[in-house]
């Protein structure tokens, strides 16, 4: 499909984009869209601004409510992406519990609070991975991108359940990456900086500057800041890439 301002680095695939309601998994989405993809909107939550972005810009969309922590619900989430379009060429893995994090020390976090984000962070990771491999290995090809965090990679003090979840999200991926290459099914991951969104505006502005301080781009982040790398990876650009994990905070962590 050839989208009214002519790119076309997706056309013809059907990306699912998990979280895409709001923040970065919405930038995700309409990047995806302006490039010619049919995008599945898939959140928990209703996405009626992101679908109505999709359909301004020309692009194909359709929504699936998902929790992305059920196995039936991710299962139903492929379903409605195949009836809709009969392929699934790619996945992002955005959404997290990530909006409801508290810093906590680790001592005081709850056993409740530990099993859900681990439950939606990874656990969700798996299943949606399951729900759309029978069509990847069909058509032997597919892109996932998941979304881990530089947390993972640099600790964060009080975040202790959201950093474990965020790191295997980074083991995951490689893991992933070499059970899923004899499919033709490239796994890759980025980890985003502190990025403004509306799921972070409220935290300490301390935090915040101290973030923008150690970035070589000493600047804010912001969603659409991540959209070229998803492009990439989701794209035939990257066909020989799986396994990798992208870090995009502005400079700030260089490993
Ligand atoms: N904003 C940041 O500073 C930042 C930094 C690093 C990583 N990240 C990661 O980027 C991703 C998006 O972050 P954001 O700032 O846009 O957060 P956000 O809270 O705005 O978006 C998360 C989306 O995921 C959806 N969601 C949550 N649980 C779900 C579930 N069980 N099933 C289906 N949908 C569910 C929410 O409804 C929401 O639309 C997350 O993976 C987050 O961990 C964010």
């Amino acid at each position: 499909m050839q989208t009214n301002n002519g790119h076309d680095l997706l056309a013809g695939k059907t990306i699912i984009v998990t979280g895409a309601a709001t923040g970065i998994g919405q930038a995700f989405a309409l990047g995806a869209g302006q490039q010619g993809a049919h995008v599945v909107v898939a959140d928990m939550n209703d996405a009626e601004d992101t679908m109505a972005q999709l359909k301004a810009i020309g692009a194909g969309a359709t929504f699936s409510k998902v929790d992305v922590s059920s196995e039936e619900s991710t299962r139903a989430m492929a379903k409605t992406a195949m009836d809709a379009t009969g392929r699934i060429d790619g996945l992002v893995n955005n959404a997290a519990y990530f909006r409801e994090v508290k810093l906590t020390p680790f001592e005081e976090l709850s056993d409740a609070v530990w099993d859900r984000i681990l439950a939606v962070n990874v656990k969700g990771i798996w299943q949606c991975c399951k729900a759309v491999m029978p069509a990847m290995k069909a058509q032997k090809s597919g892109a996932v991108v998941n979304i881990a965090s530089v947390v993972a990679v640099a600790g964060q003090p009080g975040y202790l359940h959201y950093v474990a979840s965020k790191g295997a999200v980074l083991a995951m991926t490689k893991g992933l990456a070499k059970e899923c290459g004899a499919n033709g099914v490239r796994v890759n991951c980025i980890a985003p900086g502190f990025v403004l969104t509306d799921a972070t505006k409220d935290r300490p502005i301390e935090w915040q500057q101290s973030f923008l301080k150690a970035r070589a781009l000493s600047r804010e982040q912001r969603p659409n800041d991540l959209v070229g790398s998803a492009l990439y990876l989701l794209s035939d650009l990257s066909d020989f890439v799986s396994g990798q994990t992208i870090v995009v905070d502005g400079g700030h962590i260089m490993y």
